[in-house]
């Protein structure tokens, strides 16, 4: 300001240079610009200075330790989709299975064509996909529609026997009250000798009468059609909506809980294993339904409106870990 200001010194020379002789002003000016350019760096140099200070003086004051012990009062709840997670690797986990991971963002081939599900096949038009856009190639990498191409990941890596459970996130363009964009599946596959559909019934009796931590379930097998199981079938389970409480096991109603069958010998082709040697039963089931059903949410969307009041009502407390001994659904 006192320098460059309207009424500066710098200004009150500069402003001289008019007065001056031509030869005068042809020393002057340079020198009088030259002052005025310093003056006008020294002063942003000096600014930033001042910025950098008091940015430092905030973040020494506003560090956060990240290995103090937490409060629990003022840490977040376990969200139930992740609590039912835990709860579905667990109890498969009692049974011999691993837990199996697959990416997001998956192939085309793995999603669609190596579960028997060709470029051309009408189940493709059913799956409201979300497409990238395509590589030089003509190759588009899809967000996987289903856990399923968890199997064939597997079945390529994996010597059998094979036992593995594939929970996570899943994605369809759809959206309303029992539809959101992104969703959650468990995918389940064994891949031995001699397994056949007993196996697999008793496998899922076994699950659910643990997931919903009752003793006794009355299931049965729906035919019905996916391209990568032959036969296949839905798993129901009775239930009673009594007084408008859903208990699970026993009852006149049936719920509807999961898609599963025998391993299409073509899918066990595609993935490098001889079908004359090797069959298995694969299953698939929406987490978000489970986790609805048996802790009585309505919603579907609320799951993903980080509403922390909604958090706070159904979220679990981070250290009840679900054990088969300590209470699944503690
Ligand atoms: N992938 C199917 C879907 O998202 C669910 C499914 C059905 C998976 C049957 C399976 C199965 O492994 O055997 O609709």
């Amino acid at each position: 300001m006192r320098a460059l200001g309207k009424s500066g010194s710098i200004t009150q020379l500069l402003k001289t240079l008019g007065t001056l002789s031509p030869d005068e002003r042809q020393t002057k000016g340079p020198l009088f610009n030259g002052l005025r350019e310093r003056i006008s760096t020294l002063i942003s140099e000096r600014k930033d200075d001042l910025e950098a200070a008091v940015l430092n003086a905030r973040l020494a004051t506003e560090r956060v330790d990240v290995t103090l012990p937490a409060l629990a009062a003022l840490v977040g709840a376990v969200h139930p989709i992740s609590q039912v997670m835990d709860e579905l690797a667990e109890i498969f986990a009692n049974l011999g299975f691993d837990v199996a991971e697959g990416p997001e963002i998956e192939s085309d081939w793995h999603n669609f064509t190596a579960l028997n599900i060709p470029p051309e096949h009408p189940a493709r038009a059913m799956h409201d996909t979300f497409y990238f856009p395509a590589d030089p190639a003509g190759e588009r990498m899809l967000l996987r529609t289903h856990t399923s191409p968890v199997q064939v990941r597997t079945m390529l890596e994996r010597k059998p026997p094979i036992r593995i459970v594939a929970p996570g996130r899943v994605y369809r363009c759809d959206s309303d009250a029992t539809h959101t964009p992104m969703f959650h599946q468990i995918e389940g596959l064994v891949i031995d000798r001699d397994t056949h559909m007993g196996h697999l019934r008793w496998c899922l009796e076994t699950f659910i009468k643990a997931f919903f931590e009752v003793d006794a379930v009355t299931t049965r097998f729906r035919p019905s059609f996916f391209p990568f199981t032959e036969p296949s079938a839905e798993l129901d389970v009775q239930c009673s909506w009594e007084g408008g409480k859903l208990t699970v096991g026993q009852g006149e109603s049936w719920l509807e809980i999961l898609g599963c069958g025998m391993v299409h010998p073509k899918v066990i082709a595609a993935c490098g294993l001889d079908p004359a040697e090797y069959q298995g039963f694969a299953f698939g089931c929406g987490i978000d339904r489970l986790a609805m059903l048996k802790y009585g949410m309505t919603d579907l969307r609320a799951f993903f409106d980080a509403d922390l009041r909604w958090l706070r009502h159904y979220g679990f407390s981070f250290l009840d870990v679900p054990t088969l001994s300590g209470g699944i659904g503690a």
